[in-house]
């Protein structure tokens, strides 16, 4: 790989510094459903606006490493028609890039799901390289219900994140592999634990056999949680507890950085759960363990947003409040500051 050096350089400075990443890399689909939920507009229109409102929050970069984008925003500019990778440049903020293409039924395996997107991967890498994109993410679905998850997701969905982690390193892009484990559920943490471990100690064994160079990887895990409808809850203290003895268990030390999804929990208890961890945990970490959030770090600037000019300004003061709430989290100093959770 000839450009290894540079993939290990980006990687690290997409953690650096105490910041996180964001994502705003909602599929069409997936943001016409909340802004339908938030009684916005379905259209592109919107949508532009409300990604120039989270790349235009001035102070971002202070927060912000990098930010995860979708197709359909990389080719977008402001209405004063700067192009975003430019105003994100501008910003100090490192552009990537949505790769994965959702997911489809996998055969044989009712209700359990495969990620697509690997057919035509290398030449859309080689496209994106080109638009300057320096980071890129795919993001696998598994399921928590009786004997579920199978070995069968397990496995195909860990050889599609290596095919594409080692793809994504070959045209010089950082691969952020997401296998995550999803709250829907009544399971116990427990339960989330043991399905987390095995999930990841299998995306290992795969992105070792393609032989992906995870100094040049970001993790995007799960949190262990118990499922959103288990009867027994659990605090930040055991799920930071549960969450690092998982990851130490499963994930090599030369991994250049953790980078939380935050699942549909709501932005105080992500941000208390990854401070917790880097709390309790400070000491006992070989990697930095930040946040890629998506709704914990700006659903509730798009409520606040909800498609209208006049709000703008609120709606940015809000992702910048979340922006420093997390970086806090992130050193392990959320409490001790005093930010109210
Ligand atoms: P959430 O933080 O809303 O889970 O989104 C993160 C993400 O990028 C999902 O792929």
């Amino acid at each position: 790989m000839e450009n290894k050096d540079q993939l290990i350089m980006t990687a690290q400075a997409m953690v650096a510094d105490y910041k996180g990443l964001v994502a705003i890399d909602e599929s069409v689909a997936t943001l016409n459903k909340r802004f339908e939920a938030a009684g916005i507009p379905q259209t592109e229109a919107y949508r532009r606006a409300y990604r120039e409102v989270l790349i235009s929050t001035p102070g971002i970069g202070e927060y912000i490493n990098g930010a995860i984008l979708f197709d359909e925003t990389v080719h977008q500019q402001t209405l004063a028609g700067v192009p975003f990778l430019k105003a994100l440049e501008q910003a100090g903020v490192i552009p990537g890039i949505k790769l994965d293409e959702g997911t489809e039924d996998l055969p044989g395996f009712p209700r359990e799901k495969v990620t697509k997107g690997l057919d035509d991967l290398a030449e859309r890498l080689v496209n994106y390289q080109k638009l300057g994109l320096k980071f890129a993410k795919w993001r696998a679905v598994i399921l928590i219900d009786g004997a579920l998850p199978s070995e069968g997701c397990i496995v195909s969905n860990a050889h599609a994140l290596a095919r594409y982690a080692a793809a994504c390193q070959q045209a010089g892009i950082v691969p952020i592999v997401e296998p995550e484990v999803i709250m829907d559920g009544d399971h116990t943490i427990e339960r989330c634990a043991e399905v987390t471990e095995k999930a990841l100690r299998e995306l290992f064994n795969q992105l070792n056999l393609l032989k992906v160079e995870l100094r040049g990887l970001i993790l995007k895990p799960n949190m262990v949680l118990p499922g959103n409808d288990a009867t027994e809850k659990a605090n930040a203290d055991k799920v930071a507890e549960l969450t690092i003895a998982t990851l130490l268990n499963a994930v090599p030390a030369t991994v250049a950085g953790i980078a939380f999804l935050s699942g549909g929990q709501d932005p105080e208890t992500a941000s208390a759960n990854l401070n917790a961890m880097n709390y309790n945990y400070k000491s006992k970490l070989p990697w930095p363990v930040t946040y890629s959030f998506s709704r914990a770090l700006h659903q509730p600037a798009l409520e606040i947003w909800a498609g209208k000019d006049e709000n703008v300004k609120d709606a940015q003061a809000s992702f910048l409040e979340l922006g420093k709430a997390n970086q806090l989290a992130r050193r392990g100093e959320l409490i001790q500051t005093g930010i109210s959770l």
